[in-house]
C-alpha cells in the first residue's frame, strides 16, 4: 500500500496490491479525478487522462483554450458556478448571498494510519502500518473556506474511506446547504445501479437497474436510514453477477438523512455522490468554524458481487464494529416479543425463561413492555420507571432469578422515543420535535425527542444509567420506531434550524458512546422497527442489528439476502417465530425457520412452553447445531448462491477461514412437480480438499463441488413423494476429510 505524490506532474496515486486512485492537480488548480479500479502500475505521469476534447457551448477556464472546461474535466470535489454544469458536492451561501464557488489546491500531507471523526463513527486502523492517509487541502480565498479531503486506503482491503471537512474563515456567518462525503467522476457509463430497497418487513430487497441519462439514486428524508433505501449503491458493469465482473460500491457510515445518487450526463460521464441529503440540511458556519462530514466507504473488485460483500463483510466486522463482542460469536437468545407483546408478568415469563435454559438458549431477553403504564403502543415511553405490577421485584428482581437459573438477562429500550401523557412530555414538552402552532404528527402513537439538544441526551443518559446500573444486564436492544417528521428544535434559534437532523444523529451517536462506554461489558443489538436503521453508523456502536419484523423464513430469504450485500452475517439478528407466523400467516417447518435463522445471530422470538415435546427435541438439535458452527455462521466467508429474487430456489454458504468445514444453506420455496435435475455450484472452497458432504453422504473434492456443482435434485418432484410440501430447506455440512 502506497500514497505516492509526484512533485513534477503533481499526480496523486493510491494503490495497493488491487486497486489504483489517481488524482492530479489539473493546470487551473483544480483537483481531477484520473482513474480508480483496479490496480495499475506506479508512473510519474498519467497526463494522457486528462481528456478535454473542444466542445461547443462549454463554458471554459481560459481565453487561450477552449478545450479546457471544468464541465468536461473529472473532478473530485466539485463545486457550482465556475464551469462545471453538473450537480456539485459542495454548496455554500456566502454573506454577500453568492453561491459561487471555486475550490483549488493549496497543499497535501500524508499521515500513516486513519484519523478518526470527531462525534462520528467511521472505519478504523488498530495499528498505523494498516492504513495510509491523503488529505489534501483546497481553498477558495474569496467565499473564506478551506476544504479538506480525506482519503484512506487500507494494506488489506480494496477500500478508500472518503470524507470532508470545511473550514469557514469569514466573519460573517455563511450558510453551508450540502456537503457531500464523496464525489466521484467515472469515465463512462455503462453500469448498472444495485441498491437496497423495500419497506417495514421487506427491508433491503435487491432492486438493479440500467443506468439511464439523468440522475439516479436512493435517499431519506425520514431522520433514520430508513426501512425505504439503505445508505449504499453499486454500479456494477452489466456482465457482473455474484461470480465475476467489475463493480464500484459506495456505502454511507451514517444513521440519518443521505442522499446516494449517479448522475450520468450526455457526455456519458458518471458523476456519483453520497452524503447528508441537503433537503432540511443548512449548517450555519461562524468564523474558525469546521464542519465534518460522515465518511463514505469506497469498495472496488472485478471479482463480482460476492467479493465486493466479502470485502465489507471483513473491513465491517474487523474495522467498523467495536467493543468485547466485535470477535465473539453471539449468545443464542429468546427474545419475548413474539411470544407475550404487552400482556406479561413475571409469572408469565420465567416458565419461558426455565424452558429456554433447558434448551440451551444462554440469553433472555425481555422486549417492550416493562415500564409503568406500557400495555399498549399508546402510552409509557419516556418516564422509564419499572412497572411493579408485571415486575414486583423490579428488574433487578427478574434479573437475579433469570441469572440463577443460568441464563444471562437482556432488556429492551427505546431511548429517543416519548408518548404524550407521561411525566418527561408534561414536564418537558420543549424537549419533542415539533412546532409550537403546528401540528405534530404522531408515529406509532409517539413523538421523537430533541436529541439535537445536549440536555435531552443527558438526561435520558442519567435515565438509563439509573436503570441499568446493578441489574446485570448484559444486552440490550435499542428500539426506534417511528420516521421524523416535524424536525424543529424549540430549543434552537431560527439561524440553527437547519442543523437539526445532524445534530439529532449526533446526539443518538453521542449516547451510545456514553453508554458503551460506562457499560462495556453489555452486548448492544440495534433496531428501528426492525431494519430501518440497519446501517453502518450503527454498527459501530451496536455489532448487530434487529434485521426485520418479519419473522417468516420464506420473506426472511429475500430480506437476508439483500442484507449481505453489505452487513456481515454476525450483524444480523435472525430469529425462529411461530407459525402461523405473525406478519404473513405463512406456516413453514420448525426446521425451515432454524434453517433460515442460524445464518445470522441465532435466537427465538416464540413462547417455548407452548411447544410439543417433538418441537422441544428439535429445538435443542438446532441449538447445539447453532453451538457448534456458530463461529462459521457468523464469521465465516460468506457466498451467495442463488438467489431467492430470481427463482423457487434460495442458496447460500459459509466457508471457514481455513477452509475445512461450509456449511450450505439450501431453500426450495414452493413444491414443484418432475422438476429436473438440480446442481448448486459452490464457491471458496479449498479445490484439493475431499468434503464429507452431509445429506449426500459422499465425498468430494472441492473442485467437484465447485464446478460440478453439489446436486441438490429434489427426489419428492417425481414419484417418491417422501418430503413433499412448500418450503423444504436443507442445510449440507461439509467437512475435510484426510
Ligand atoms: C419494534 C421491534 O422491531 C420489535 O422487535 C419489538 O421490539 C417492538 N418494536 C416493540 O415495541
Amino acid at each position: 500500500m502506497s500514497i505516492h505524490f509526484n512533485r513534477e506532474s503533481q499526480t496523486f496515486h493510491l494503490y495497493n496490491d488491487e486497486i489504483s486512485y489517481i488524482m492530479k492537480v489539473t493546470r487551473s488548480g483544480h483537483l481531477g479525478q484520473l482513474y480508480y479500479g483496479k490496480r495499475v502500475r506506479d508512473r510519474d505521469n498519467y497526463d494522457y487522462l486528462l481528456e478535454t476534447e473542444p466542445r461547443s457551448m462549454s463554458v471554459c477556464c481560459f481565453e487561450e483554450d477552449l478545450s479546457y472546461s471544468l464541465e468536461h474535466i473529472k473532478q473530485e470535489y466539485p463545486v457550482w458556478g465556475t464551469g462545471d454544469m453538473h450537480l456539485p458536492a459542495l454548496d455554500v451561501r456566502l454573506p454577500d448571498g453568492s453561491r459561487l464557488l471555486d475550490l483549488t489546491y493549496r497543499s497535501h500531507e500524508i499521515l500513516a494510519g486513519k484519523p478518526g471523526l470527531k462525534g462520528l463513527p467511521a472505519v478504523y486502523v488498530e495499528d498505523a502500518s494498516e492504513a495510509e492517509t491523503l488529505v489534501v487541502e483546497l481553498g477558495d480565498a474569496k467565499a473564506e473556506l478551506t476544504v479538506r479531503l480525506f482519503y484512506t486506503i487500507y494494506e488489506a482491503f480494496p477500500v478508500i474511506a472518503r470524507h470532508t471537512e470545511i473550514r469557514y474563515d469569514g466573519k460573517q456567518e455563511a450558510y453551508l446547504e450540502q456537503a457531500m462525503s464523496l464525489s466521484l467522476d467515472l469515465p463512462d457509463m455503462d453500469y448498472e445501479m444495485v441498491e437496497l430497497t423495500g419497506a417495514w418487513a421487506r427491508e433491503r430487497h435487491v432492486a438493479v437497474r440500467k443506468l439511464q441519462y439523468g440522475v439516479q439514486g436512493v435517499y431519506s428524508l425520514r431522520g433514520c436510514s430508513s426501512h425505504h433505501f439503505n445508505p449504499f449503491l453499486a454500479l456494477k458493469r452489466p456482465n457482473c453477477d455474484e461470480r465475476n465482473g467489475e463493480v464500484y460500491a459506495f456505502s454511507l457510515v451514517y444513521s440519518g438523512n443521505f442522499a446516494a445518487q449517479a448522475d450520468a450526463d450526455p457526455y456519458h460521464m458518471t458523476r456519483v455522490t453520497m452524503g447528508i441529503h441537503p433537503q432540511g440540511f443548512s449548517w450555519r458556519l461562524t468564523e474558525g468554524e469546521t464542519f465534518t462530514t460522515p465518511e463514505a466507504v469506497m469498495v472496488y473488485t472485478d471479482q463480482g458481487l460476492n467479493a465486493m460483500s466479502q470485502v465489507f463483510h471483513r473491513l465491517y466486522q474487523s474495522r467498523l464494529a467495536r467493543g468485547r463482542y466485535r470477535d465473539q460469536v453471539r449468545p443464542v437468545l429468546v427474545n419475548n416479543w413474539e411470544a407475550t407483546y404487552f400482556q406479561f408478568d413475571e409469572n408469565r415469563l420465567l416458565p419461558i425463561a426455565q424452558e429456554a435454559k433447558d434448551l440451551g438458549i444462554e440469553l433472555f431477553v425481555l422486549d417492550d413492555g416493562w415500564f409503568t403504564n406500557r400495555n399498549d403502543e399508546h402510552c409509557g415511553l419516556g418516564d422509564w420507571e419499572i412497572d411493579r405490577t408485571k415486575l414486583p421485584e423490579g428488574l433487578a428482581g427478574l434479573a437475579e432469578k433469570i441469572k440463577r437459573m443460568g441464563l444471562r438477562f437482556g432488556l429492551w429500550i427505546e431511548p429517543e422515543m416519548v408518548n404524550a401523557g407521561t411525566k418527561l412530555f408534561h414536564e418537558h414538552p420543549e424537549w419533542v420535535l415539533h412546532q409550537p402552532g403546528r401540528r405534530m404528527s404522531q408515529g406509532r402513537y409517539q413523538y421523537v425527542l430533541d436529541y439535537s439538544n445536549p440536555e435531552v441526551v443527558e438526561h435520558i443518559y442519567g435515565k438509563l444509567c439509573g436503570v441499568l446500573e446493578g441489574t446485570g444486564i448484559s444486552y440490550i436492544k435499542w428500539d426506534m420506531n417511528r420516521s421524523i417528521s416535524e424536525a424543529y428544535s424549540c430549543t434552537a434559534g431560527s439561524e440553527d434550524q437547519g442543523k437539526v437532523l445532524h445534530r439529532y444523529i449526533l446526539g443518538v451517536y453521542r449516547l451510545y458512546e456514553k453508554l458503551t462506554e460506562h457499560f462495556p461489558e453489555i452486548l448492544f443489538e440495534s433496531c428501528a422497527s426492525g431494519g430501518a436503521r440497519f446501517d453502518p453508523g450503527m454498527l459501530y456502536y451496536a455489532p448487530q442489528c434487529w434485521t426485520s419484523d418479519n419473522t417468516d423464513a420464506v420473506e426472511r430469504l429475500k430480506i437476508q439476502y439483500g442484507t449481505s450485500f453489505v452487513y456481515p452475517l454476525s450483524s444480523m439478528g435472525a430469529h425462529v417465530a411461530a407459525v402461523p407466523n405473525h406478519q404473513v400467516q405463512r406456516k413453514t417447518s420448525l426446521r425451515m425457520r432454524a434453517n433460515v435463522a442460524c445464518f445470522g445471530d441465532f435466537g427465538y422470538e416464540l413462547d417455548l412452553t407452548a411447544l410439543t415435546e417433538e418441537g422441544k427435541e428439535k429445538t435443542r438439535e438446532q441449538i447445539r447445531f447453532v453451538k457448534k458452527y456458530r463461529e462459521i455462521l457468523q464469521f465465516g466467508t460468506f457466498y451467495r448462491l442463488l438467489s431467492p429474487f430470481e427463482g423457487n430456489e434460495a442458496a447460500w454458504m459459509v466457508v471457514s477461514e481455513n477452509r475445512r468445514t461450509a456449511l450450505v444453506g439450501y431453500y426450495r420455496i414452493l413444491q414443484e412437480i418432475n422438476a429436473g435435475y438440480r446442481r448448486v455450484r459452490l464457491a471458496g472452497l479449498d479445490p484439493e480438499q475431499k468434503y464429507r458432504v452431509s445429506i449426500l453422504d459422499k465425498e468430494c473434492y472441492g473442485d467437484e463441488l465447485m464446478h460440478i456443482g453439489l446436486i441438490t435434485t429434489d427426489t419428492s418432484s417425481g414419484d417418491n413423494r417422501e418430503g413433499a410440501g412448500d418450503f423444504v430447506s436443507r442445510i449440507y455440512v461439509l467437512e475435510g476429510v484426510e
